[in-house]
This record gives structure tokens, C-alpha cells and sequence, in this order.
């Protein structure tokens, strides 16, 4: 276990904010993070973070920051589902060798601290189907099922089996049920009703061996297309390339659309999608689709989604709101809208301050109201 107190979290946040914390602690295992839960000399409150990639720090953090190192790849034989115990701690991505079984439903139980696309590349890698549409997000596999991570129609919350954690009120290992999370778009109850409850120490995954691409993503299935083509067969809706496409195809199709439209870290800070793309009623869809032709602009792409309450509602996506507003590639001195992806605000110069990002946030949304009457609403956490 490694404290180190008054942290510079620079390098903690994929915006690079330059923001401290109390104290910032590192475990390696379950039995570890319940010793330092019983440690009086760490600040409160306590907050668990990942790779810091969906955080925008707006000040220091008076407490203990956690961060996971747990980190195994372990396939699980489906007798062993039922009863999974505290695992051997690893300090690095290490596969436990243990060979995946035979049949068509295959899980994997990750701990927390393995970056997520080399879940990603792991299940892909081994043929297994899945993961692939969600190759290249950033993050760790703990957050990844507390923010339901998402790209291209899958979302995390369509693999999880299962998730460990440890209640840090009580520091009791509980085994979480993926039905119990209320899981929606970018939401799940770790950001409502258990917010700062519980640190994620493994999740296990269902994989499929079965061919299952999901190529709902218009653009995904117009490169599946062109990439059958290239490998000398042809695309027919019925079989979507059966026995020519695998996983690994896929994950490199979405890695290379993802690096033509997203920054890359090294290149700029950012929190990848700075706002969530807005689901809307159909009344205020019409009215939206009212303006654009008083306004002489073709109507907004939109995806049909249903709400809680069964009734159909409209995702518009939120790039499109802040280009027609006239944000795409707008740099200011330390910050700009991402000039491929307007969703997406960067720290241009590295020195942006939280209060150029805050007011960059404010404008945009107020000028996508003022047009368009609809709220946008942040993506990426403040702290
Ligand atoms: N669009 C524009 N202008 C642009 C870019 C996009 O009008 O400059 C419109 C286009 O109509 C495009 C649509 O926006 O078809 C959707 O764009 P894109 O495919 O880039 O996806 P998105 O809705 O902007 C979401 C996720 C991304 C995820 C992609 C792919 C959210 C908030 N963002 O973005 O997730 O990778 O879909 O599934 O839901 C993230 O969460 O950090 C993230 C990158």
C-alpha cells in the first residue's frame, strides 16, 4: 500500500487540473483497503477515483483519495461463479492462466485497477465477443461500471454479471447484482443513491463465444462492410460476415474511427463527451425540428430510446447542438471545443484553470438554450 499526502493530482486527471488532495492511497487488495478504511491518521472523507478520466477537479480535495491497483484478468469456470473469494493482489495486468471454458457464455472476473481496454483487447484477442465496441475508452474496469461506459450501442452494463465491492461505511466485501444498479444511459446508482458508498474491487464480465457484433452504429456497419469487402467477401445483412469478421476486426475498426474523432490523451487534456447528448420528448423534438426550418437548417440525427416508464423519447446528439452553434473548434486562451468532436472540451495549452473550463462549460449551454431550448448537462464529474 503506498499513502503519499498532499498529492498533486495532475497526473490522476486526464484534464491534467492541477488540484491536491490530502492524501492519496493506492491498494493492491481487498484486505488492504479495509486496513486503511480503519486508519484514523487519513483525512475524511474518503472518494475513489480510476485513471481520472470522466473528473474535472474545480478545487483541492480536503480527504483520502482511493485508487485501485487490483489488477487480474481471472476467466471464471461456471461452477466457481457462485463463490468467488478474495483473489491473490497483483501489482500489474497479470492473465491467471486459467484456461477459458468451453461453451457459449464465458466469464471473466477483472479486478478493478485493470485499465478497461486491456479488458478490451484481452476478450477480443481471445475471440471472445462483447467488449470490442468499447475498445479505446479510457478508464479502469471499477469506474467503468459505476459511469455504465458506453460507445458505438453497448454500454458496460450489458456485460456485468457481477460486482464486488468493499461498503466503505462498514468495510464489508458485498457482491453486487447488476439489476440492483438502475442502470441507464451514463447512470447508474453508484452516482445517486450510493454515491461515495461503496470501492469496487472486481467485476465480473459475461463474453460470448457465439458471433454477436453489434453493429447498430451506422458508420461501425458501413466499415465492417468495406472491411468484408477488402478481405474478399460480401456483406449481406443475414450473416453481418459471419466467419471473416471477429473481435479483433471490430476493435480495430472502432479504435481507428474513435483516434479520428477523439484526442488522445497525450495530445490534449480532456474528459473525452463533456456533455451527455440530451433525451428529449417527442413535443420538444417537433419543436426543435420546427426551428431548424424556420431557421433553413436540416433537421438533428436522432436516436430513438425508451424511458423508465416505457414512453419513446429522442437522443439528439449534443455535437451537433454546439456546431449549429458555432462552437467547433472556438479556442480561447487556455481552452478550446475540440475541432473533430465539439462534444469534447480540451485543456489546449495545459494550463487551463477549472474557472476557463467552467465558464467555456456555461456558454456553450447557454447558447444551445437560448437556441434550441434544450438544457445541456455535464458528463464529466466536478469535484
Ligand atoms: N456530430 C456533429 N458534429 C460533429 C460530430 C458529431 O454534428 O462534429 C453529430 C453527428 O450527427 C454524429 C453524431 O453527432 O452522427 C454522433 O457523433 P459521435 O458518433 O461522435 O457520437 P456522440 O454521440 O457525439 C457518443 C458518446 C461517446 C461515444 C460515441 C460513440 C456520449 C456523451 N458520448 O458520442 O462517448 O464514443 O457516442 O458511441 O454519449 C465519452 O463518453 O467520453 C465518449 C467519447
Amino acid at each position: 500500500m503506498k499513502i503519499e499526502y498532499n498529492k498533486d493530482l495532475s497526473s490522476h486527471n486526464t484534464f491534467r487540473m492541477k488540484a491536491r488532495a490530502a492524501a492519496f492511497v493506492e491498494y493492491e487488495s481487498i484486505v488492504e483497503l479495509q486496513q486503511l478504511l480503519a486508519d484514523e491518521s487519513l483525512s475524511r472523507p474518503f472518494m475513489c477515483i480510476g485513471a481520472g478520466s470522466n473528473i474535472l477537479f474545480i478545487g483541492d480535495f480536503p480527504g483520502t483519495i482511493l485508487h485501485s491497483a487490483i489488477r487480474f484478468i481471472q476467466p471464471l469456470s461456471s461452477n466457481r461463479l457462485a463463490s468467488i473469494d478474495d483473489k491473490e493482489a497483483l501489482t500489474e495486468n497479470r492473465d491467471l492462466g486459467v484456461e477459458v471454458e468451453q461453451g457459449s457464455e464465458v466469464f471473466v472476473e477483472l479486478g478493478s485497477g485493470v485499465v478497461f481496454d486491456d479488458f478490451c483487447l484481452w476478450a477480443a484477442s481471445k475471440g471472445l465477443w462483447g467488449a470490442e465496441n468499447l475498445s479505446y475508452i479510457p478508464g479502469e474496469v471499477g469506474a467503468s461500471v459505476v459511469q455504465n461506459v458506453g460507445a458505438y450501442g453497448v454500454e458496460a452494463k450489458d456485460l456485468i454479471a457481477q460486482i464486488k465491492a468493499v461498503d466503505l461505511l462498514t468495510a464489508e466485501l458485498v457482491n453486487i447484482k447488476p439489476e440492483d444498479c438502475d442502470y441507464g444511459y451514463r447512470h447508474s446508482r453508484f452516482k445517486t443513491q450510493w454515491k461515495g458508498r461503496y470501492a469496487i474491487t472486481s467485476v465480473i464480465f459475461r463474453l460470448s463465444r457465439v458471433y454477436s457484433p453489434n453493429l447498430s452504429y451506422g458508420h461501425l456497419k458501413s466499415a465492417v462492410a468495406q472491411m468484408i469487402s477488402r478481405l474478399g467477401g460480401s456483406f449481406e445483412d443475414k450473416t453481418c460476415g459471419e466467419g471473416i469478421i471477429k473481435p479483433i476486426h471490430i476493435r480495430e475498426l472502432i479504435i481507428s474511427i474513435r483516434k479520428d474523432k477523439l484526442p488522445e490523451v497525450s495530445e490534449f487534456g480532456s474528459a473525452g463527451s463533456f456533455f451527455k447528448n440530451p433525451v428529449i420528448a417527442k413535443e420538444q423534438f417537433d419543436k426543435l425540428c420546427e426551428t431548424c426550418k424556420i431557421e433553413d437548417i436540416a433537421e438533428p440525427p436522432y436516436y430513438l430510446v425508451t424511458d423508465e416508464n416505457g414512453q419513446m423519447q429522442y437522443k439528439v446528439p449534443a455535437a451537433w447542438l454546439i456546431e449549429k452553434c458555432g462552437w467547433k473548434g472556438l479556442e480561447r486562451q487556455n481552452v478550446a471545443v475540440y475541432s473533430k468532436q465539439p462534444l469534447v472540451l480540451i485543456n489546449k495549452t495545459g494550463r487551463a484553470s477549472a474557472e476557463e473550463i467552467l465558464q467555456l462549460e456555461h456558454d456553450i449551454q447557454d447558447s444551445v438554450y437560448k437556441r434550441f431550448g434544450i438544457a445541456l448537462h455535464p458528463e464529466v464529474e466536478h469535484l
